[in-house]
C-alpha cells in the first residue's frame, strides 16, 4: 500500500509534471494536497504539451483518478475550464473526485489580491494574483467558503454575507475599489452547484480505504519546499504547506502511510517572484539558462529569475521533507559550458554557512561560495543509461548527490516523458 508524495524542492517549476506524469503509469490515485491555480505544470506526451493549473497532473494518464484534496482552494471557473480544454483533446476526465472540504477561491479574492500587492508596492510578493493568499487567510480567520457550501443555499449567503461584511470596507474605504454584492457572489457561486455535485467526496475516506485496500497513492505537491509558508522564505512565499507534511494534512491521510518522499530538483535553480534567491545570476549565463531552459513561467508567462545549483537549498528541502528520492531535471539544459559553479555554502558577512542561516535577514544578505566542476559538451538529451553520459555529467551527478542530502534516483535530459535515466524505481 505505498504512499508516495511529490514536492519541489527549490522555488517550483522544477518538473514535478513531467515527474508526477512518469510515476503515473505505476499509480491508482494522484491526488492534489495544497495550492491552487497558482501552480503551472507542463507535460510533453507523444509531442503533445499540457499544460495544468488547477486539476492534478495524474489526469493525463489512463486509468488513474485525479483527486482534489481538502487543502487545495478551488476556482471553480477556472476547474471546470481546464476540465473542458482537457476533454476536447481526448482526455478522459470523468474519474476526478473533489473534496467536499476543499475551499472555493471566491471573485472578490482574486480582487484582493490584486489590490494588495499594488498596495505592498515594493515590498510586493509577485504574486500569481489567482487570489490565493486571501483565500487560504479566509480559511484561518474561519470565513471561508467551503465547496459543501455549495449545497446549502442559506448557509452559502450568510458566509458571503459575513465576508463581504468586512471585505467591502477594505475594498472601498482603503482600496478605493467598488463594493461587491452579496447577490453576485452568490449566484456566481450556485451556477457551478449542478455541475459540481457529482465530483464531490469525502476524499479522505476514499483515500485511506484506496490505501486499505492496497492502491499506490501519489500526493502531488504544488509550489515548493522554499515557497512553503512555514519553512519557505517568509514572506516571499505561497500561502500553504508544500512540504510533505501538507500531504498528511492536505488530504487526511496519516504520516504512517507515506512510504516514500520524492523530490524534485533543478540542475540549475529558478525563481519567480520576489524575494531572496542566493545564486541568482544577472548576467550572461543567467540570460543562457533562461533561453535554453525556456524558463517562462506556466501561469503568467513571467520570465523566471536563474541561478546555479544551491547544495544548501537541496539540504534543506532533504531535510524538512524527509526526502528517499530526487528527481534532478533539466540537466540536458547544462550542456555546452566549460565549467559549473556549484553552491556548496553561503558567506554572510565572513561567517561561513552550509546550512541554510536561521535568520531570513541572513539569507538576503548571504554571498555564494562556489565549487567549480568541469562542464561537457556532448549532447545528452538521448542518453538513457548513467553509463553513457559523459564522464564529467557523471562527476556532476554524483558531486551533487553527494552534497544534496538523498539519492539521485531519476535524471531528467529532455522535456517528453521518456527523457529521462532511471537510476532507482521511485515506487517500492
Ligand atoms: P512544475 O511546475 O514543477 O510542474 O514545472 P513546470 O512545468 O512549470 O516547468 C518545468 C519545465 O521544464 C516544463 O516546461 C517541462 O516540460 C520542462 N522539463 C521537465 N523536465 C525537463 C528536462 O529534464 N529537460 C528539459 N529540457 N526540460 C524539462
Ligand atoms: P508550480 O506548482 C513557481 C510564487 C509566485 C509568488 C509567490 C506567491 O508551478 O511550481 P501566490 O500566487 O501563490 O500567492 O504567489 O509564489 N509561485 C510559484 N512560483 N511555481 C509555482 O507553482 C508557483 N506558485 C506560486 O510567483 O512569488
Ligand atoms: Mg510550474
Amino acid at each position: 500500500m505505498p504512499g508516495i508524495v511529490l514536492v519541489g524542492a527549490q522555488w517550483g517549476d522544477e518538473g514535478k509534471g513531467k515527474a508526477t506524469d512518469l510515476m503515473g503509469r505505476d499509480v491508482d490515485y494522484v491526488v492534489k494536497f495544497n495550492g491552487g491555480n497558482n501552480a503551472g505544470h507542463t507535460v510533453v506526451i507523444a509531442g503533445q504539451t499540457y499544460a495544468l493549473h488547477l486539476l492534478p497532473s495524474g489526469i493525463l494518464t489512463p486509468g488513474v483518478t485525479p483527486v482534489i484534496g481538502n487543502g487545495v482552494v478551488v476556482d471553480l471557473e477556472v476547474l471546470f475550464q481546464e476540465l473542458a480544454a482537457l476533454e476536447n483533446r481526448g482526455i478522459d476526465i470523468s474519474r476526478l473526485v473533489l473534496s467536499s472540504n476543499a475551499h472555493l477561491i471566491p471573485s472578490y479574492n482574486r480582487t484582493m489580491d490584486k489590490v494588495t500587492e499594488r498596495f505592498l508596492g515594493k515590498r510586493q510578493i509577485g504574486t500569481t494574483g489567482r487570489g490565493i493568499g486571501p483565500t487560504y487567510a479566509d480559511k484561518m480567520e474561519r470565513v471561508g467558503l467551503r465547496v459543501q457550501d455549495l449545497f446549502d443555499s442559506s448557509i452559502l449567503r450568510q458566509k458571503v454575507e459575513g465576508a463581504l461584511m468586512r471585505k467591502n470596507h477594505l475594498l472601498v474605504k482603503v482600496y478605493n475599489r467598488r463594493a461587491i454584492s452579496v447577490n453576485e457572489v452568490v449566484d456566481e457561486l450556485e451556477s457551478f452547484a449542478d455541475q459540481v455535485r457529482p465530483l464531490v467526496a469525502d476524499t479522505a475516506l476514499l483515500l485511506n480505504k484506496a490505501l486499505d485496500d492496497g492502491a499506490t497513492v501519489l500526493f502531488e505537491g504544488g509550489q515548493a519546499t522554499m515557497l512553503d509558508v512555514d519553512h519557505g522564505t517568509y514572506p516571499f512565499v505561497t500561502s500553504s504547506n508544500a512540504t510533505a507534511g501538507g500531504a498528511c494534512t492536505g488530504t487526511g491521510v496519516g504520516p504512517k502511510r507515506i512510504d516514500r518522499v520524492v523530490a524534485v530538483i533543478k540542475a540549475y535553480a529558478t525563481r519567480v517572484g520576489a524575494g531572496p534567491f542566493v545564486t541568482e545570476l544577472d548576467d550572461a549565463d543567467g540570460e543562457r539558462l533562461r533561453d535554453v531552459g525556456h524558463e517562462y513561467g506556466v501561469t503568467t508567462g513571467r520570465p523566471r529569475r536563474c541561478g546555479w545549483y544551491d547544495a544548501p537549498v537541496a539540504r534543506y528541502a532533504a531535510r524538512i521533507n524527509g526526502v528517499t528520492d530526487f528527481v534532478l531535471t533539466k540537466l540536458d539544459v547544462l550542456t555546452g559550458w566549460d565549467r559549473l559553479p556549484v553552491c556548496v555554502a553561503y558567506d554572510v558577512g565572513g561567517t561561513i554557512h552550509s546550512d541554510l542561516p536561521a535568520s531570513q535577514t541572513d539569507i538576503h544578505h548571504a554571498r555564494p561560495v562556489y565549487e567549480y566542476l568541469p562542464g561537457w559538451d556532448e549532447e545528452i538529451s538521448r542518453v538513457r543509461s548513467f553509463k553513457q553520459l559523459p564522464p564529467n555529467a557523471q562527476t556532476y551527478i554524483k558531486a551533487i548527490e553527494e552534497m544534496s542530502g538523498a539519492r539521485i534516483s531519476v535524471i531528467g535530459v529532455g522535456p517528453s516523458r521518456d527523457a529521462i535515466i532511471q537510476r532507482h524505481p521511485l515506487i517500492p
